[in-house]
């Protein structure tokens, strides 16, 4: 098996994730091709990745001057030409299990046997996408988060068949992108932060249609209060709510409760995208705006109440060994830009409040899923509540009173 950083990697899909993923592998040093099925979308994904280098080089981020990292990129509109010679593919293609496959399939006929075979889904089990190939062995969930050139994390996933000379070689290829690497052990769908992000949104608008708060008060409490870089709808406007939709869908017909989706589907049916399509849940009327939310806003809502199901999802992940407390932690800080990891928030709020507050959650809106974990009601019960307790998910030296 291939150590260190392949000399050639193929990137499939030239859209939001696999142009920035292309430009990430690119600053690294090997060498890109990137595919489409049209040339228009080649073309744009080089600009965008022209944009991204200049604003790196600005900023003194990069080690070469762009035009050098941008000579290592080849657009190539010829899929077997793409995937020809490489050591390594990144598969990037829109969120649908039968095009997933479809491409999979391309891959076992046209990359070389050598070749790692890795995909960028948000949410599809690595195991459905490889059983349409020849050796899932050689085929591995490598998620990057949007955008690939800002966000740190690397969610690494081991399929139900992956070999763990892969895993151990994409472990090694995410640091040497400069990125960290977390290790999702099992298969589930969602991996770590899509779960933990898809219960953050379904509780943001579930508060909305409760008439708990407004929607800029809801984003304003997890801005301001929590100190997350975005709130949870101007996080789905960014990321795109089709986006946000296929995903929830996704986790949804793989047995992941979901509801309140009214406020995402129609939106997504008439065309409002988010921040691509110039509105969504706000409206924009230049690229790349920012949504600007009144700090004024922000005591409306708790955001303990906000964050309680996420937090309760991470106990599930947890307590389930998809991933280790720490690898959450770091997931939620590199991978949604949170300022601390959401256990080790939970634990400076007291998990008993989490608790109450996921029972009155469940109390207001009928919601079975937000009951809390046994894992979380088994803390409480043994007093390790967090911060005030001296220990919670993590250890604390006792406070005098
Ligand atoms: N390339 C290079 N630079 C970029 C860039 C890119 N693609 N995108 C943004 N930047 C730069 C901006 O130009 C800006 O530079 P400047 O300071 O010189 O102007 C800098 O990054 C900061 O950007 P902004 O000023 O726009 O604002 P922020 O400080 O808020 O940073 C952000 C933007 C990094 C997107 C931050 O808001 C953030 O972390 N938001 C959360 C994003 C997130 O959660 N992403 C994960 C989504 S989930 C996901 O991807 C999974 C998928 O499967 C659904």
């Amino acid at each position: 098996m291939m150590r260190g950083i392949p000399s050639k990697v193929a990137v499939i899909g030239a859209g939001t994730m696999g142009h920035g993923i292309a430009e990430v592998v690119a600053i690294a040093g090997p060498l890109v091709s990137i595919t489409d099925i049209e040339q228009r979308f080649l073309d744009s994904a080089k600009e965008k990745i022209k944009w991204s280098l200049s604003k790196m080089a600005a900023k003194s981020q990069l080690k070469e001057d762009p035009s050098s990292i941008l000579s290592r990129i080849q657009f190539e509109l010829d899929f077997e030409k793409a995937v020809r010679d490489s050591d390594l593919v990144i598969e990037a293609v829109p969120e649908k299990l039968d095009i997933k496959r479809e491409t999979f399939r391309k891959l076992d006929a046209f990359a070389p046997s050598r070749a790692v075979l890795a995909t960028n889904t948000s949410s599809l089990p690595i195991s459905e996408i490889s059983s349409s190939i020849s050796d899932p062995s050689r085929v591995v969930g490598l998620h990057f988060f949007n955008p690939p050139p800002v966000m740190r994390l690397i969610e690494v996933i081991r399929g139900q068949r992956t070999s763990q000379d892969v895993i151990d070689f994409s472990i090694e290829f995410a640091g040497k992108l400069g990125k960290r690497p977390v290790l999702v052990n099992k298969d589930v769908p969602g991996f770590i932060v899509n779960r933990i992000l898809v219960r953050m949104m379904v509780t943001a608008r579930l508060a909305v249609e409760y008439g708990l708060a407004k929607m800029e008060e809801v984003d304003a409490s997890l801005k301001y209060q929590a100190g997350l870089p975005m709130g949870a709808f101007e996080l789905a406007d960014y990321i795109g709510l089709d986006v946000v939709y296929f995903v929830e869908n996704a986790l949804a017909e793989r047995g992941f409760q979901v509801t309140a989706q009214r406020m995402l589907k129609e939106r997504v049916d008439t065309g409002r995208l988010g921040m691509k399509s110039g509105e969504g849940f706000y409206k924009y009327t230049k690229e790349k705006q920012r949504v600007d939310i009144s700090q004024e806003l922000s005591s409306r809502i708790s955001a303990s109440l906000l964050l309680s199901p996420a937090i309760n999802e991470a106990v599930w992940i947890m307590s389930n060994d998809v991933a280790s407390r720490d690898d959450i932690d770091l997931s939620v800080v590199l991978g949604l830009g949170f300022q601390k990891g959401i256990l080790r928030m939970a634990d400076e709020w007291g998990l008993d409040n989490v608790i109450s507050n996921l029972k009155q959650l469940e109390a207001k809106t009928s919601q079975n899923w937000f009951r809390p974990e046994s894992a979380l009601l088994k803390m409480v019960s043994e007093g390790r509540t967090g911060v005030y307790n001296g220990i919670g998910f993590y250890e604390y030296p006792k406070q005098s009173c």
